[in-house]
């Protein structure tokens, strides 16, 4: 059932564990991800970027949303605008039936990001629909501008506590240490778990983890066993996830591993079968690796079994 993000995200924070929100752009990643959330019994988030928009559009992105969700009616799902970068864009998505909105104004001043969340959850309340914020700037690769070490900044609990309550924010993302894509840690991962903690003490909001690919090694392997070069990459690993959930993150945001997790297997077909000419050759395995990697990340995020 295609419920608010609101609703979804408060219930996880109430009992303690997170909901995978995993981006995609296409039917055969949505079919995945459903298939994943029934057998792991698990509530989900799905989401669609700009970039998600522009590909493919707001009405067959919606589309295929509701159609997988009236197909798995036992299944709490809510459809997210990830990375929103104005308020028309939020807009737009919450005119074509999306459940929750993400507002990034994090490009902007304290003030300025404020205000049009602000505005932005004038908009979406009077709908039911939820709003996430972000605060701090994460490094990384965002709708293809590339966030680089000294426009990054962690998250400031004072700001967190007076932006939660004045925005009347749904959820907020904090930035911690995470990064969007492949290549997220030079040396040891380490994120800023205490900033973590006192973020939740002083907002009580359900809290948001972006670039929170894991990059698994069986995942990793598989893309590299066709020739596959992810040199250097690193992921976020599990066990962190889990600290982060004790800390107070109820929504994990995955996009890069299912990215991976498909290509491999498209890689794979290319590679054994070089006179394959039907798509659904190469999709339909590439659909079920990314289902079998969401399920495992669903027991690691703890929403496996919470429907
Ligand atoms: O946060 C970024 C997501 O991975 C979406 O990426 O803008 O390439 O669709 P995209
Ligand atoms: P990854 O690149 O780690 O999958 O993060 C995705 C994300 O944060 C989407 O908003
Ligand atoms: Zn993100």
């Amino acid at each position: 059932m295609l419920i608010s993000g609101a609703k979804l995200l408060r219930k996880a924070h109430d009992s303690g564990y997170a909901v995978g929100a995993f981006n995609f752009n296409n039917m055969e990643i949505a079919q995945a991800i459903f298939e994943a959330a029934n057998e792991a019994a698990s509530p989900i988030i799905v989401q669609c970027s700009e970039g998600a928009i522009k590909y493919a559009g707001a009405d067959m992105l919606y589309a295929i949303t509701k159609t997988l969700s009236e197909k798995y009616p036992h299944i709490p799902v809510a459809l997210n605008l990830d990375h929103g970068t104005s308020f028309e864009s939020c807009v737009n998505a919450i005119a074509h039936g999306f459940t929750s909105v993400m507002i990034d104004a994090s490009h902007h001043n304290f003030d300025e990001n404020l205000a049009i969340t602000k505005e932005v959850v004038r908009v979406a309340h009077s709908v039911g629909v939820g709003v996430e914020a972000e605060l701090g700037r994460l490094m990384g690769i965002e709708d293809n501008i590339v966030v680089e070490g000294k426009n990054a900044s962690l998250v400031d609990p004072a700001e967190a506590e007076k932006f939660v309550k004045e925005s009347g924010v749904d959820y907020l993302a904090p930035a911690i240490g995470t990064s969007h894509g492949a290549f997220k840690f030079k040396g040891e991962p380490k994120l800023e778990f205490e900033l973590l903690k006192e973020v939740k003490r002083r907002t009580g909001v359900p809290l948001v983890l972006h670039g929170a690919s894991s990059i698994p090694d069986e995942v990793r392997a598989s893309f590299e066993q066709t020739g596959g070069d992810l040199k250097g990459s690193k992921g976020v690993p599990a066990n962190f996830l889990e600290e982060a959930i004790k800390g107070g993150i109820n929504k994990v945001n995955t996009d890069t591993d299912l990215r991976i997790a498909f290509m491999a297997q498209v890689r794979k077909v290319v590679k054994e079968s070089p006179s394959e000419i039907d798509p659904r050759n190469y999709f339909k395995p590439a659909r079920a690796a990314v289902t079998a990697m969401l399920i495992a990340r669903m027991k690691v995020l703890g929403s496996a079994g919470k429907i």
